[in-house]
């Protein structure tokens, strides 16, 4: 065979390898080798990283000024081909994308395409495309949580004076703020957006760039290794090879980052998916974003949501994939490393979609304010108000406790909300009980009370919208 045909089987001329094999590859090793079908999609990436290294080799002296210009423009040229068509390299049969791109510049060049991976290996190689995508995957998903972040604040405000039930154990607790509750998801926004920014310094700082460590060893070509890594936009070139080209763990973060905030996501879909039914009935999702059933005439489901929380098994599968594969690897590269891929770019595509669908899904929630007003007044969710407004009358916490228990026992006896008792029914619990404790049993009574920083106090909660605004 010769070569451009991208043919990638054994033999000379078709593997880029292929010296020092005799036969053909069996079909079904390249089959299963060949991972061009996924990793297509790192052909910008290793592109800017071969852009780079030419202008690297180019500095040192093994390439011509003349060389570096013809090899970037085209790659440069191969840059704007695959942006038109990104599926185009799955028109050929190469083994991965690293050889599809050079077999494209040894078409185009000749000889001088065969230059390029002098001092190089598919190992500093893939590690760095991954390194470019995940940099790049990081920026994408943390705009994403942004707009969501931005869409819970929208939410919080147009909901700032609405009093929802709080549950701990899914029992009615206390009245809270529904603002109080979109911001507690904001919150964990941008706690997930924070664990983004910290793997991307780290990916630039500590981690560094990985061209350069060629396949385990370190590149023998006098190559000025930190004016590559400022090339490729990081602060420093890895400090070991062996690391550079053996370890996925900021895949492993960058994938753990991905799943606590699926999981996140996936509790925030449940919490709707729980108020959208009959029997909680606070919130309405917009038709848009909801199915019907092909049986019961009636039903709009929450599949939006029941898919978000879904997914959150898929993205921490990945994670749990990778560590797995990882677990017991010796140093340094082992083709085991090709399967980070599929599950890093299945959990990107799905946390983007989850995101993007989420915000969507937020921006249309219909709260009804009334049934959550009922819904908040119900469940003596105001036991703790009464046992405060004890204390409050010099009885100890523990004896308020035990006192409220009793009278709310009362009333579900007499099926009546603690501020509808005869003002006499309550004086047989206890004589400091007076005709103030209806005021202290409200909504509003209780809200105003938690105005401590972080509550659910109405002014706790406007300076916290306001804060979480500016952090957008
Ligand atoms: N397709 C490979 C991967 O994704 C690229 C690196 C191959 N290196 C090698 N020595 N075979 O890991």
């Amino acid at each position: 065979m010769t070569s451009g045909g991208g043919q990638g089987g054994h033999g000379p001329g078709a593997a880029l390898w292929g010296g020092r094999f005799e036969g053909e590859a069996d079909p079904l090793f390249r089959e299963f080798n060949d991972s061009l079908r996924f990793d297509y999609r790192l052909a910008r990436h290793d592109i800017e990283g071969s852009i780079a290294w030419a202008r690297a080799l180019g500095r040192a002296g093994v390439l011509t000024d003349g060389e570096v210009e013809s090899l970037t423009t085209s790659l440069g040229e191969l840059r704007e081909r695959v942006k038109e068509n990104p599926r185009l390299p799955l028109e050929s049969r190469e083994e991965d994308i690293h050889s599809w791109i050079e077999r494209e510049l040894i078409k185009k060049l000749g000889p001088l395409g065969k230059k390029l991976h002098t001092g190089r290996s598919r190992n500093d190689q893939v590690a760095t495309d991954l390194h470019l995508y995940m940099d790049e995957a990081c920026g994408e998903r943390t705009l994403e949580m942004a707009g969501l972040a931005r869409a819970l604040v929208d939410l919080a405000e147009r909901e700032v004076e609405t009093v929802m039930p709080g549950y701990t154990h899914l029992q009615r607790a206390q009245p809270i703020l529904f603002a109080h509750w979109a911001l507690a998801y904001a919150n964990m926004l941008s706690r997930d957006r924070a664990r983004l920014d910290d793997l991307r310094r780290r990916l630039s700082d500590e981690k560094g760039c990985p061209l350069g460590s060629a396949a385990l060893a370190g590149t023998t070509y006098p190559i000025d290794r930190h004016a590559l890594a400022d090339d490729l936009r990081c602060r420093a070139p890895s400090p070991n090879s062996l690391d550079a080209v053996g370890s996925r763990d900021c895949v492993a973060e960058l994938l753990s980052a991905a799943a606590i905030c699926a999981v996140n996501l996936s509790r925030m879909a449940e919490d709707l998916i729980l108020y959208t039914t009959q029997e909680f009935a606070l919130v309405e999702m917009d038709d848009s974003v909801t199915s019907g059933s092909s049986l019961m005439p009636q039903k709009k489901n929450p599949d939006a949501m029941e898919l978000i929380r879904g997914k959150a098994g898929r993205i921490v599968g990945a994670l749990t994939g990778l560590l797995v594969t990882s677990k017991g690897l010796p140093l340094a590269y082992n083709k085991d490393l090709q399967e980070d891929k599929e599950g890093l770019f299945d959990a990107m595509d799905n946390l983007s979609m989850c995101l993007r669908m989420a915000t969507r899904v937020i921006a249309g929630v219909k709260v009804n304010r009334e049934a959550c007003r009922e819904a908040a007044l119900g469940g003596y969710s105001n036991a703790t108000e009464l046992a405060d407004y004890l204390v409050g009358k010099g009885i100890p916490f523990r004896d308020a406790h035990e006192l409220t228990g009793r009278i709310v026992r009362r009333a579900i006896e007499l099926k009546a909300r603690l501020e509808a008792l005869p003002l006499d029914e309550l004086k047989k619990f206890s004589d400091v009980i007076g005709p103030d404790v209806v005021g202290a049993l409200t909504l509003e009574a209780g809200l105003a009370r938690r105005e401590v920083f972080g509550g659910t106090g109405p002014g706790a909660v406007r300076d916290a919208i306001a804060t979480a605004r500016q952090r957008l």
